[in-house]
């Protein structure tokens, strides 16, 4: 399956996305996860893209667009792959959809993940990341048994450094302006599957799954 999941910032796209790549068995593709590990290790991705991420603005579409057609014509994505924050442009979408033509495939879903704005602060707010393997918890809403501490893998809970009240309220709006013009795009190709995603996380899993014709309750 290749599948795109679409949402604001804290709409819960990687806490779905790390339990649907077990269930269907495709590798997980996040640009910001992608974009982070570049930074942490230093390449000139990463250069390139750190200022744009501190401050909550788009890395450019060509650095984007290059990550991601790389990735997909790796050999484990040849079975389907899920897409986590990638298209967020309509130029990002269209690219997209002329790199899986040149592969002569396309896409199977789109997911749209569906949160009140006012909702999506205090999810990222109260966001906490495990530094090793990357699972995500909420200080209220999906607490860890251990303060500060993964509890799949021990690894050390950080905040990360744009989830802070400024850098979140830019991202919401550049996801208004710039990435929610998406929904429209994907539905008139008749790929959107709107899920509502105020609801506890394993509830959306069995929508998300109900959507794919999946039975997950
Ligand atoms: P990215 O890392 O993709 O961030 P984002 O889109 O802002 O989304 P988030 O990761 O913040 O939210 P999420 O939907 O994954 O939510 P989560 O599951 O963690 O991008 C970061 C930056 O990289 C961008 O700003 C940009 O600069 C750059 N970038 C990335 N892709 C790009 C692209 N394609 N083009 C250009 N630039 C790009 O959940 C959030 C919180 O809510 C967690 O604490 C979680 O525990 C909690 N939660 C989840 N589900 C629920 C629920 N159902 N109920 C209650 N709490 C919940
Ligand atoms: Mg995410
Ligand atoms: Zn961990």
């Amino acid at each position: 399956m290749r599948i795109i999941l679409l949402g604001p910032p804290g709409a819960g796209k990687g806490t779905q996305a790390e339990v649907l790549v077990k269930k269907l068995s495709i590798p997980h593709i996040s640009t910001g996860d992608m974009f982070r590990n570049a930074i942490k290790e230093g390449t000139e991705l990463g250069k390139k893209a750190k200022g744009y991420m501190d401050s909550g603005q788009l890395v450019p579409d060509e650095v984007t667009v290059g990550i991601v057609q790389e990735r997909i014509s790796q050999n484990d994505c040849q079975g389907g792959f899920l897409l986590d924050g990638f298209p967020r442009t309509v130029s990002q979408a269209e690219a997209l959809d002329g790199i899986l033509a040149e592969m002569q495939t396309g896409l199977d879903a789109v997911i749209s993940i569906e949160v009140p704005k006012e909702k999506l602060v205090t999810r990222l707010t109260g966001r906490r990341v495990c530094r090793k393997c990357g699972a995500t918890y909420h200080m209220e809403f999906n607490p860890p048994g251990q303060d500060g501490a993964c509890d799949k893998c021990s690894g050390e809970l950080y905040q990360r450094s744009d989830d802070t009240e400024e850098t979140v309220l830019n991202r919401l709006s550049v996801y208004e302006n710039q990435t929610a013009p998406l929904i429209e795009y994907y539905s008139q190709k008749g790929l959107l599957k709107k899920i509502d995603g105020d609801k506890p996380i394993d509830q959306v899993l069995v929508k998300i799954g109900e959507s794919l014709g999946r039975n997950w309750a």
